[in-house]
């Protein structure tokens, strides 16, 4: 069986993010059917119809990896009760010109995480809002709201929880099942 390539997009920049670990950790516990790569959006101009007469190279090339992904998982904090710019940016990036959105026909699921007690409910439901237009088939269950983030991880960026790392073996699994309904 061919593995089928994942676009990781993590929503939060900073250096310690821990979207960004935990996205980390999903790559790792991956079922050998799927291959996770995490793709960088924080690079990419704010979109911009007028750039589009003639597209910055890094539009360019992020819509090529996007268009040439099985499918997407988006890993996002919640700012202010919903999911981050960066990820609407690149959303919006490869959702243009007009007619070639990237996005459509694919499958597609969400991590949330906060530093809160909530998950990042929040942000992981608004987020599958735009998924409706851009026609990404969301996994609906299980949901992944993954709280207290900052308590998760070790100095040397070791996921210190082993129920957490069986929620998220459990989830990865489920998605991976989800990628191959399509
Ligand atoms: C602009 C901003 C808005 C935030 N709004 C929320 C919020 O609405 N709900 C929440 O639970 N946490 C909120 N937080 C806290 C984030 O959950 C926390 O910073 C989290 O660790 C960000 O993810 P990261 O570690 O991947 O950077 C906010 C943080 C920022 C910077």
């Amino acid at each position: 069986m061919s593995k089928k390539k994942i676009a990781v997009l993590v929503g939060s920049l900073r250096k310690e993010s821990v979207n960004r670990k935990l996205a980390n950790e999903l790559v790792k516990l991956a079922p050998e059917s799927l291959e996770l790569e995490i793709v960088e959006i924080g690079q990419l101009a704010h979109y911009n119809e007028d750039l589009d007469e003639n597209p910055p190279a890094e539009w360019v090339e992020f819509r090529e990896k996007i268009g040439a992904a099985d499918g997407y998982l988006f890993v996002t904090p919640e700012y202010n009760r919903t999911f981050s710019g960066v990820i609407k940016n690149a959303l919006d990036v490869a959702s243009r010109p007009y007619g070639q959105s990237k996005w459509g026909g694919k499958p597609g699921a969400i991590v949330s995480s906060s530093v809160s007690g909530l998950g990042g409910e929040g942000a992981n439901l608004a987020l599958r809002q735009p998924m409706v237009f851009l026609n990404i088939y969301m996994m609906q269950q299980p949901e992944a709201y993954v709280a207290n983030s900052w308590e998760l991880f070790d100095e040397q960026n070791n996921l210190k929880s082993d129920d957490t790392r069986a929620f998220l073996q459990n989830w990865v699994n489920a998605f991976a099942e989800w990628v191959y309904k399509f």
